[in-house]
């Protein structure tokens, strides 16, 4: 049978003759995996036939799992809401004073080991999230590595499984942060839509992170749709919301360089006060109106006009996103494009 064929793969349900779906007797992990095995080509035959001809081997090829960051960013780089940012001060702090609060105040005899700590970053795209969890890094003198979950999950009985202890165990050696971007694609409230993971392989991710005697920082834009075993986990949960006025100018101030040539009429209070964006976007304005002063010539300035536009169209793209993002059936095969 060509390689062609396999994704024809069907599977039925022997008792109630149920089609390439769950039932009550073969649970929806279990037509996944089938699914899966059969269009990687497993072959099932009796033993007393001749044994088919196997293509090629499965190599365990190595893999990297998680990518290291020397983490660029610093505190004072952040522009956040005072919730925000107490949030993120309660982590430091309790990650500067954990041999006191643990051993010391004695917090140890009560939670029954020594804890890391595990922080959950909630918040719309481009809120500095990624950038807050580089600035935690940086100021525990300590690296980032960036969980790569596609490299993870691994469709063979117990690969995902080690992938998982690899990752976390590496982490552990090199006392880094260890950073879950896009959490919502694997922890997915379970029977709330299909994730590419296995209920066990969440379970083990679950178990690693509870057990991990470091920072363990999840990174979502989808809080309220994240399994609820998760919250039990997580210590602090901190909001980045989009940013008000005030920040926004401050936003634009920092993103816009001091030898940019900016023409007289500029005023970022206006794009603040007319604008909501996150700081993400403000960046992309910021660039747009400079490749539009551009396009005039290498001599011209930034004009105020350049601004708008700019901010006119990022407006025009974040609200295209934002019905992207509530669209179940856009989000389900965004994320099954993970696997
Ligand atoms: N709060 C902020 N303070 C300063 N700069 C910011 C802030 N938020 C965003 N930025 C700017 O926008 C860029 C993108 O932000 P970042 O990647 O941290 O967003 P994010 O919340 O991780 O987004 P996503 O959910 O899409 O991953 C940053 O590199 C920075 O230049
Ligand atoms: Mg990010």
């Amino acid at each position: 049978m060509g390689k062609e064929d396999r994704d024809q793969w069907i599977v039925k349900c022997p008792k109630c003759g149920r089609v390439e779906d769950s039932c009550r007797h073969v649970s929806r992990d279990d037509v996944r995996r089938i699914l899966r095995l059969l269009k990687a080509g497993v072959e099932v035959f009796p033993a007393d036939e001749e044994e088919p001809e196997t293509p090629e081997p499965h190599f365990h090829e190595p893999v990297h799992l998680a990518h290291v960051v020397a983490p660029r960013y610093t505190w004072s780089d952040l522009v956040l809401a005072p919730a925000t940012r107490e949030g993120l001060d309660d982590a430091l702090t309790e990650l500067r004073h954990k041999t006191l609060m643990y051993k010391g105040w004695g917090l140890r005899k009560v939670v029954k080991k020594t804890k890391g700590i595990s922080l959950l970053f909630a918040g719309p795209p481009g809120t500095g999230k990624t950038m807050a969890a580089e600035a935690i890094a940086h100021e525990l003198g300590k690296a980032l590595h960036v969980v790569n979950y596609a490299q993870m999950e691994n469709m063979w009985v117990g690969e995902t499984e080690k992938n998982i202890e690899r990752t976390f165990a590496k982490a552990v050696e090199d006392e880094a942060v260890l950073f879950f971007d896009e959490a919502d694609a694997v922890f997915f409230r379970r029977g709330f839509m299909t994730t590419p993971w296995m209920n066990r392989d969440v379970n083990v991710l679950l178990s690693h992170i509870e057990a991990f005697p470091g920072v363990v920082i999840l990174a979502t834009n989808l809080a309220r749709a994240l399994d609820k075993a998760l919250d039990r986990r997580i210590d602090i949960a901190v909001e980045f919301p989009l940013p008000d006025a005030a920040l926004r100018r401050e936003l634009y101030r920092r993103c816009v360089p001091k030898q940019a040539p900016l023409s007289k009429d500029v005023d970022f209070d206006a794009l603040a006060r007319k604008y909501v964006l996150s700081g993400g976007s403000i960046l992309n304005v910021v660039r747009q109106a400079m490749r539009s002063a551009l396009k005039r010539g290498k001599r011209h300035r930034i004009t105020q006009d350049d601004f708008l536009r700019a901010a006119e169209r990022e407006t025009r793209k974040a609200t295209l996103l934002a019905q992207d993002h509530l669209a179940p059936s856009l989000r389900q095969e965004r994320i099954r494009g993970y696997a």
